[in-house]
């Protein structure tokens, strides 16, 4: 999510939480728009021979073709960059729709129709807005298995007739029955899903399928469950928590489960006080907790969740926040399994959850906080992985350490164990417990004096070489005073790559070495001050790089999230691989691009190497004001394009797709 309420952008205006600040006077981004538009250009449907005009004889010109340096790993026909009502992507390739917002997952449901959507048909249907993607195969030959799908957020605006642009500060349209469809559309999707000849398709009468909801009971195990800070008037154990909440990216463990993320709970969380001037407060609340309140950005007040349902408000249940921002265990193939948040991890903003065994056998696990100048974290477990052990296993992500990442300016780092009683963790500085230290994850880190980021996104070590990919999408917050050689540029709009290094491989040890792959960005506008292989050609560069995976022969590809700036770079968002070894390294080439609107996220690739599955997120919806053959406010009845259906009383729909190669075989 780089924004999730693209058309509601005075909301943010004095969100110090906001994942992005819309209010920058002169900006990078500022001088890149201005000299786009001084050139003519009309961003949608921006082919080659545009980018050529625009940049004049200074450029290399690129045909789609293989780049010039392209090697056996990028032996694909480069998609063009550009923007309009569909998606891309390269030749030889083909693009089949698997789920689709709505789609039924439950047997003796009627088709499809959103205006007459009920929370308890949404209940049994796909969510909306999906991100991460786990494949869990079954059988032999790989044509069949369980697909566990995120649903970060609800698109109001794009999912109910008549709602149009909320207005956020009295929700006027989001009666009690729409807010339980949103609250039905979020959590999770497994799915059982088969190969045939038409290609990927669910299973609808599988007992395997389940909707994990934001009012599924779950449970939390580790140092803060039961906590007294995670008890509620409903819930004198602390233990009995309802659902789950904007699930961005995730992971998949060895054992055979499902991790997911939640990212930003802060935006559910709901006061009915205002201000002097009218405004929904999201500070200032007063109270013992107002600090941590403030800093975690709660309430935020983006959904009118609270108007009907107690527990998100925040001026009847002080405590339901501690119980959303955690990592959650999923059994995929027992439906009827409670989810577990694993307190052991901490409490963020959680953008991701892959998980490395270490050469000992201990389990890594990297994660960001995805907001402006947040940390970047590592768990460790004290156990260690025995596969067919499924007891011991089961305690991996409950007893372990926790730390938060400093980078140093040489190239060296840090990892600051998040442990009470060590160094600033004390009572004396607001930490009774190791459950207040992890449900405060971010004040610890700030006691501790981690490095503040550009807005961590997705973390995962390479299985072919070790290092540690760390994505930051952007931060145009940073000034030039605050920059760092973690963070080299200020008001960095297009974000940037960071590999790590453990010592000889072992990721469980104190200090890490790091560098920077790829600073992101137009190669060819000097002030963006990008760092690409030259090889990379005008389709290849990206920008606010989100998810990062790899395929079977460990090459790395990136998903992007530009959020309603993608008018900065002309460029919808895509799937890019990226060449990370020899004389390619920092080469990107564009495979596939989404339709107007969508971000790209949850790159899956199967064990066979000849399925990728995608997810393109809230199509139609992000920046299509500046996407010139639309130009207004998206809504239901009037959105810039209606991917994938194309189906003229149908919106665009958030959907799952799959890649294949034509006539099979490996993809790209
Ligand atoms: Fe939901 Fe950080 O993207
Ligand atoms: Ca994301
Ligand atoms: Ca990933």
């Amino acid at each position: 999510m780089s924004d999730p309420f693209s058309t509601r952008e005075e909301a943010f205006e004095n969100a110090e939480n906001a994942p992005l600040n819309t209010k920058v006077e002169v900006s990078i981004g500022n001088v890149i728009m201005q000299r786009f538009s001084r050139r003519g250009l009309v961003f949608g449907a921006l082919a080659v021979p545009v980018v050529n005009q625009l940049f004049g004889d200074t450029v290399a010109v690129a045909q789609p073709g293989p780049s010039r340096a392209a090697s056996a790993a990028q032996a694909f026909r480069e998609v063009p960059a550009g923007n309009d009502e569909t998606h891309h992507v390269a030749e030889g390739h083909e693009v089949q729709v698997v789920l689709r917002w709505g789609d039924a997952l439950a047997p003796g449901l009627p088709e499809f129709d959103p205006t007459k959507l009920t929370a308890d048909e949404q209940r049994q249907r796909f969510g909306y807005n999906n991100d991460y993607l786990a494949f869990f195969p079954s059988g032999t030959d790989g044509s069949r298995g369980v697909l566990c799908v995120n649903h970060e957020y609800a698109s109001p605006e794009m999912m109910f007739p008549g709602v149009g642009r909320p207005d956020r500060g009295d929700f006027k349209a989001m009666d009690a029955a729409k807010v339980g469809v949103e609250m039905m559309a979020h959590g999770v999707s497994v799915v059982e899903i088969a190969r045939t000849e038409a290609g990927w398709q669910p299973l609808v009468s599988s007992p395997l399928n389940r909707r994990i909801t934001a009012d599924t009971p779950m449970t939390a195990d580790g140092p803060a469950a039961a906590h007294p800070r995670l008890k509620t008037s409903s819930d004198p154990t602390g233990l009995s928590i309802l659902g789950t909440l904007n699930n961005c990216g995730g992971g998949h463990t060895p054992w055979g489960t499902y991790l997911t993320a939640e990212e930003n709970f802060n935006g559910y969380f709901w006061t009915d006080r205002r201000d002097a001037d009218g405004k929904r407060l999201n500070k200032g609340l007063g109270g013992p907790d107002q600090k941590r309140f403030e800093r975690y950005g709660v309430p935020s007040n983006w959904y009118n969740w609270g108007q009907f349902h107690e527990r998100f408000n925040v001026d009847k249940e002080r405590n339901e926040p501690n119980r959303f921002g955690w990592i959650v265990e999923i059994d995929p193939r027992n439906p009827t399994s409670t989810p577990v948040k694993h307190t052991a991890l901490g409490r963020f903003r959680h953008e991701c959850a892959e998980v490395h065994i270490n050469g000992d056998g201990r389990v890594v696990i990297y994660s960001g906080d995805d907001a402006t100048f947040e940390y970047v974290y590592r768990y460790v477990s004290n156990g260690r992985y025995v596969p067919g052990d499924a007891v011991g296993n089961a305690k991996l992500l409950s007893e372990g350490v926790l730390s938060v990442a400093r980078y140093n300016d040489d190239g060296t780092g840090v990892w600051l164990p998040l442990v009470h009683g060590q160094g600033p963790l004390t009572a004396e500085n607001g930490f009774q417990d190791q459950g207040d230290v992890l449900i405060d994850a971010r004040l610890a880190g700030d006691l501790l004096k981690a490095t503040p980021m550009d807005r961590p996104e997705d973390i995962q070590v390479s299985p072919k070489t070790g290092k540690v990919i760390v994505l930051l999408t952007n931060n145009e917050r940073r000034k030039a005073d605050k920059v760092d050689k973690a963070n080299p540029r200020p008001e960095n709009l297009f974000g940037h790559i960071i590999e790590m290094t453990a010592p000889n491989g072992d990721h469980t040890r104190e200090t890490f070495t790091w560098d920077v792959l790829l600073k992101c960005g137009d190669p060819r506008v000097a002030q963006v001050g990008a760092q690409w292989n030259p090889a990379t050609s005008e389709n290849g560069w990206f920008g606010s790089p989100d998810n990062v995976a790899f395929d079977i022969d460990g090459r790395m590809w990136i998903a992007t999230d530009q959020g309603r700036n993608w008018a900065r770079t002309g460029h919808a968002d895509g799937l890019y691989h990226v060449e990370t070894e020899g004389t390619g390294r920092g080469t990107s080439k564009l495979f596939f691009r989404v339709p107007v609107g969508a971000e790209l996220c949850g790159p899956c690739f199967t064990p066979d190497g000849e399925t990728v599955f995608l997810a393109v997120q809230h199509p139609g919806i992000d920046g299509a004001k500046d996407y010139k053959p639309f130009g207004r406010e998206p809504t239901f009845e009037d959105p810039p394009t209606r991917w994938p259906d194309f189906k003229p009383n149908m919106p665009p729909r958030p959907s799952v797709i799959a890649i294949r190669r034509k006539g099979g075989g490996r993809i790209a």
